[in-house]
């Protein structure tokens, strides 16, 4: 095994202490990422260390790279929040022995070392290993937007119906064969033409169209005939207050993303008093250190199925491999529908 590896890296630390987060574009990745060669990481306690074949480009990362995301950057460190690999070394510690020498999907935890990297180290315990049938395409982003939708459709009660922004996402595409599946009804939100037909097709109930000139009557009458009291939100920006404002009593904004840069304003802050509305915030890292072990288990189980089962598919517009990654990250990455992927090897 080489004991150099090549990976996209960090060019800043911690926290960005300055406003200028653009959303999910990268328009000037070098400005943040350099190609590069590193020693390759060593497995610690509880860690395995993973050859990694493709890894997944998601606004997380995006945010991250930027310094605009809830974990501090580390400079000179390869970034990659997600992947699929194989386990060549495990640290000290049983469940990583098992893992040696399998195929996994797998997340970076903080202690670990990125996934745009030839090598990824992380926890044993937030890898995967592939069910037969699953392929790399899925695989590479298996954990973060998969664990996402099931996580965030506990929110949701039985029969109920949700509004959901920025439906096009992935995310969006998993939401809505899930609620589907679990009885429960979507309330898309787009703003092309483009992606209704898909959504409809895979489970969403209703898909309106935020720049159609009948939005807001359209958006009205689907309020009213199912009155929805959760709103997730990956937009957060002025076209997400109105919807707030438009839903009724109890209605629970949870913002989860946020892809629009211009500030977001409660529009009527009375309606948190007088009509029990509230805001509040969703991130999957920390339903996760609130989730038991074995439910966690579960989910993980579940996704995966869902891949295997072909009740889910990844859609990628780009394969990008690492060494042209940084010239045509911003192209990639302004396509409209589909995710970029890292080809490692
Ligand atoms: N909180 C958490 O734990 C968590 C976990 C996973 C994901 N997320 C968030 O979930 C969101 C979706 O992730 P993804 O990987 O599924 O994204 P994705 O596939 O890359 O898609 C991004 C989507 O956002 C839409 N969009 C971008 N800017 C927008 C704007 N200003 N207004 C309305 N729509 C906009 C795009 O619409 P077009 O198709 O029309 O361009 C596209 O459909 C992201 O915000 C991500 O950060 C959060």
């Amino acid at each position: 095994m080489p004991t150099e590896m090549l990976g996209l890296l960090l060019r800043h630390r911690g926290i960005a202490t300055k406003e200028g987060y653009v959303g999910n574009r990268l328009d000037r990745p070098a400005d943040f990422l350099e190609l590069g060669g590193i020693p390759r990481p060593v497995p610690g306690p509880g860690q395995i260390l993973i050859k990694v074949r493709r890894a997944a480009i998601n606004p997380s990362d995006i945010a991250f790279v930027q310094g605009y995301y809830g974990q501090a950057r580390m400079q000179g460190q390869p970034a990659g929040f997600e992947g699929v690999g194989t386990v060549v070394e495990a640290g000290p510690g049983l469940m990583g022995r098992l893992l040696k020498g399998r195929d996994v999907a797998f997340y970076v935890t903080p202690d670990g070392s990125g996934a745009w990297a030839e090598y990824a180290v992380t926890q044993a315990a937030v890898a995967l290993p592939l069910k037969k049938g699953v392929s790399d395409r899925d695989a590479a982003g298996l954990i973060v937007n998969p664990v996402t939708a099931a996580a965030m459709l506990e929110l949701v009660g039985a029969g109920d119906a949700f509004v959901f922004s920025a439906a096009a996402s992935q995310l969006g595409k998993f939401v809505a064969g899930l609620a589907r599946d679990q009885g429960k009804k979507m309330i898309a939100l787009v703003r092309r033409e483009d992606p209704i037909k898909l959504l409809k097709e895979l489970g969403a109930e209703y898909v309106l169209n935020e720049t159609s000139p009948t939005y807001a009557e359209d958006l009205e009458r689907v309020l009213s005939k199912e009155k929805p009291v959760i709103f997730l939100d990956a937009v957060a920006g002025s076209a997400s207050a109105q919807v707030h404002k438009a839903m009724g009593d109890d209605a629970r904004w949870i913002i989860y993303g946020k892809l629009d840069t211009s500030p977001a304003e409660i529009l009527d802050p009375s309606e948190m008093i007088f009509r029990n509305k509230s805001v509040e915030g969703f991130w999957t890292t920390s339903w996760a250190s609130n989730t038991s072990f074995f439910r966690k288990l579960l989910v993980f189980g579940e996704v995966q199925n869902r891949f295997r089962d072909g009740q889910w598919t990844t859609h990628v517009s780009t394969e990008l491999p690492i060494e042209h990654a940084i010239e045509r990250l911003p192209q990639a990455l302004a396509q409209p529908d589909g995710k970029v992927q890292i080809l490692l090897s």
